[in-house]
């Protein structure tokens, strides 16, 4: 056997559901990596033999390798920040109420379309270290500060670029229906037909998103806006997914399931209905509990229906200056289980097998079998629950993307 690198001494939560032990464990394991694929995966005793003088070996000290975690949802192209209004929420206003006073989303708005590109790309930069730092080896960037032609244009060309120059791969999403803009503040359904008519083809010609998305909510766009642009996306053959079900129920859900959306993200107050129909259209279910631990939510997501229905459930950061400041995926383990009663299972399959469906990408990344791009982390941890369980102690000491060991 010739390989271009192998591992041992180490345990494998590999998350395949074609491993009945929890997390798909192998303990006793080794891994082998060639051109950047997973060559070969199993228990150390079964390793075939291989050149010890031409390869590369690789010992994990008995700690666990998990595939590289995956944060399904963020908003990490921003300018400006939101420390002012997390004082006045101290004060007692609400997160809705500075929205409508013309804060919240509006004021990174202003932010953004005041900072040049260079400038996104270097705050983008800083932000997706912290992440890489955790493990996270690929993470989904959302437009949606601009709210304009132009600044949605350079959110995402800054999105792409960050894709371009750091190891973290970068899935991009065009929200340019995230906020009403103050400039079409009596007019929000000519502020649409600006996102689907001359936005979205824009973003189509220089290819610079791979979904689109949309927030559903009174304080942004109904249901009927909602499917024009999501209908709109889809015929362009974009990936479609959802803000929705965050601050009330809106149907937005059932209404993307319908249209196919890979999934819907929030869901704090998502009934049955809804449920039935993520899980008859194999939509996921993305937990954000950032944003649910930031704005102080009491309302919690169906976390037992969607067990109930079988709806893959994601867990990420929502990395945003407004509802969930906390660059941490690392942190969001902890929170699912905290907060939202996920297992540390569920949670880490919602960091990694699951994200990978929900960014349509689960035939390369997301578990650790062979053929799957070699995306890996090495944790020194002693039980995979522990990613989970504790934070703050750095535990990812190593990390391989497309089979090359990351350093950082
Ligand atoms: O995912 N819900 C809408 N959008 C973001 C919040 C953005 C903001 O407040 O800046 C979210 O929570
Ligand atoms: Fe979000």
């Amino acid at each position: 056997m010739s390989w271009d690198q192998v591992w041992i001494d180490i345990n494998i939560a590999t998350m395949s559901p074609n491993i009945s032990e929890p997390y798909g464990a192998i303990t006793d394991a080794a891994l082998a990596v060639q051109d950047g694929k997973i060559a070969w995966v199993g228990k150390r005793s079964d390793l075939p033999e291989f050149d010890v003088f031409a390869t590369p070996i690789y010992k994990g000290k008995g700690g666990w390798i998990t595939p590289g975690l995956i944060d399904a949802h963020t908003h990490l192209v921003f300018a400006g920040n939101r420390a002012n209004e997390f004082e006045l929420r101290l004060q007692g206003a609400s997160y809705e109420e500075i929205a409508r006073s013309g804060g919240g989303i509006i004021s990174t708005v202003n932010a953004c379309r005041e900072a040049d590109e260079a400038e996104l790309f270097e705050l983008g930069r800083q932000r997706l270290n912290a992440l890489a730092k955790e493990g996270v080896t690929t993470v989904e960037i959302k437009s949606g500060y601009g709210l304009d032609i132009e600044t949605e244009l350079k959110i995402l060309r800054v999105a792409r670029e960050l894709g371009k120059h750091h190891h973290v791969d970068v899935k991009t999403t065009f929200l340019g229906a995230h906020a009403i803009p103050p400039e079409y503040k009596h007019d929000s359904d000519a502020y649409v037909d600006l996102v689907i008519n001359e936005m979205l083809p824009k973003v189509i010609a220089e290819d610079l998103a791979d979904a689109v998305d949309v927030f559903c909510e009174n304080i942004a766009f109904n249901l009927e806006q909602t499917e024009r642009v999501l209908s709109a996306a889809k015929a362009a053959g974009l990936q479609i997914k959802l803000h929705a079900e965050q601050l009330s129920n809106m149907g937005g859900s059932a209404l993307a399931a319908k249209l196919g959306a890979k999934s819907v993200d929030h869901i704090e107050y998502l009934d049955e209905d809804g449920v039935k129909a993520l899980s008859e259209s194999g939509t996921c279910a993305t937990l954000l509990p950032g944003a649910f631990y930031f704005l102080r939510e009491t309302q919690h997501p169906p976390i037992d229906l969607l067990r109930k229905y079988k709806v893959p459930m994601v867990v990420a950061s929502d990395y945003n200056p407004g509802s969930s400041p906390l660059c941490s995926s690392l942190l969001m383990l902890n929170m699912a289980c905290t907060l939202l009663r996920l297992t540390p299972e569920e949670a880490l399959t919602g960091m990694t097998r699951n994200a990978a469906k929900a960014l349509g990408i689960e035939d390369k990344v997301g578990v650790i079998e062979v053929g799957m791009t070699a995306d890996f982390c090495m944790w020194n941890i002693s039980t995979p629950a522990e990613l989970a369980y504790t934070y703050g102690v750095a535990s990812c000491v190593d990390v391989v993307k497309n089979g090359h060991l990351v350093h950082q």
